[in-house]
């Protein structure tokens, strides 16, 4: 046995490149830009209506003049895609979510406002039925509870639902109800109705989460009774994404979501690997808010812990987020 030179110096020294932010910048391999960024913008029926929703600081409820207001603000930060859910009074909910179709749907108005007005965004329709029903779930009910929701029901209202949005402007439809067979129900309907080349971004792997809280308030959508585990999935399965996966893709989703994004980055990079469409990963409302909820103690820095978030699900494979830091993360990366 010899004693340790003192003089040793290693070969390979992983700090000769973290030294200094010109080099740091210029190694980092994973790249988080604005148009990686798609926000969700809630809109509801009215003039302007700006109401914050309290688990979500910095999202209100929009009516439609102010949710072009609002992409017209994001627009000039290079932040050009957008989702749009509606919100409708509880009065104008019924058992079937009939004001999903009606003229004076919020998301229908602000599609048709947005092309009247020519503005260059792009604008996803979420497809669903819980922000439209009395009782909150994603469909039409079954009569057993267990069930919750019957699943060939709600494909023909799914389908119904994808055409008004397509024709009312939206570049692409978001069915987001987790019921079997809504993708190829969804595209079945779509070109029947002569809108062939309108794409599906499927919520194709969408798990039964805690982390939608804020999200119900913000789209008052929470179900009356029981939850969603009758359809969405369940996040002790490890393996059942690649059923979701091929089932969507077989049925025509032009691109995949995975959701919730931050707890699950281990399903995303695999989806990630599995597929060569566009993935998607819905950085999700209670994942927004509990950074929030941090920042406002004073615990993190809210800036960098949306940026290293996001960009962590950036580095897993995301091609697009979904997130409400959106607008915000599109000053900071401009910074
Ligand atoms: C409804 C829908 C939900 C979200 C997006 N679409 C809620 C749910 O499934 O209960 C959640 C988004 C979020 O939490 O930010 N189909
Ligand atoms: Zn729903």
């Amino acid at each position: 046995m010899t004693d340790p030179d003192p003089t040793f110096q290693p070969v390979h020294r992983p700090r000769r490149l973290r030294c200094g932010s010109r080099i740091r910048d210029a190694v980092a391999d994973v790249n988080l830009g604005v148009g990686h960024l798609v926000l969700p913008l809630f809109v509801r029926a009215g003039t302007e209506l700006d109401k914050p929703v309290a688990s979500m600081p910095g999202v209100s409820q929009l009516s439609p003049d102010r949710a072009l207001e609002k992409i017209r603000r994001c627009l000039d930060l290079g932040l050009s895609k957008f989702i749009l859910f509606g919100v409708v009074d509880p009065a104008d909910k019924d058992a079937v979510g009939s004001a999903a179709f009606n003229d004076s749907n919020p998301v229908h108005q602000t599609l048709r406002a947005a092309r009247a007005a020519k503005l260059d965004a792009m604008l996803i329709a979420d497809l669903c039925f819980c922000e439209y029903t009395d009782h909150g779930h994603c469909g039409i009910l079954d009569d057993d509870p267990e069930i919750a929701v019957d699943n060939d029901t709600t494909l023909q209202g799914l389908g119904r639902q994808a055409v008004q949005l397509a024709h009312s402007g939206a570049d692409i439809v978001a069915p987001s109800a987790m019921m079997d067979g809504q993708v190829g129900a969804v595209r079945a309907a779509l070109d029947a109705a002569a809108c062939p080349q309108t794409p599906i971004l499927s919520y194709s792997i969408k798990y039964a989460s805690s982390l939608y809280g804020p999200f119900r308030d913000a789209g008052e959508g929470a179900p009356k009774s029981g939850d969603r585990r009758g359809y969405q999935m369940d996040y002790r399965r490890h393996r059942e994404w690649r059923t979701e996966l091929e089932l969507d893709l077989a049925e025509g989703a032009d691109m995949v979501m995975v959701k919730p994004a931050v707890a699950y980055l281990d399903i995303l990079q695999q989806v990630r690997e599995a597929t060569d469409v566009p993935v998607a990963a819905y950085h999700v409302s209670g994942e927004y808010a509990m950074i929030h909820a941090a920042a406002e103690r004073g615990w993190v820095d809210l800036k960098s812990a949306a940026l290293e978030t996001t960009t962590a699900i950036r580095r897993a494979g995301a091609d697009l987020i979904l997130t409400y830091f959106a607008e915000q993360l599109a000053r900071w990366l401009a910074d």
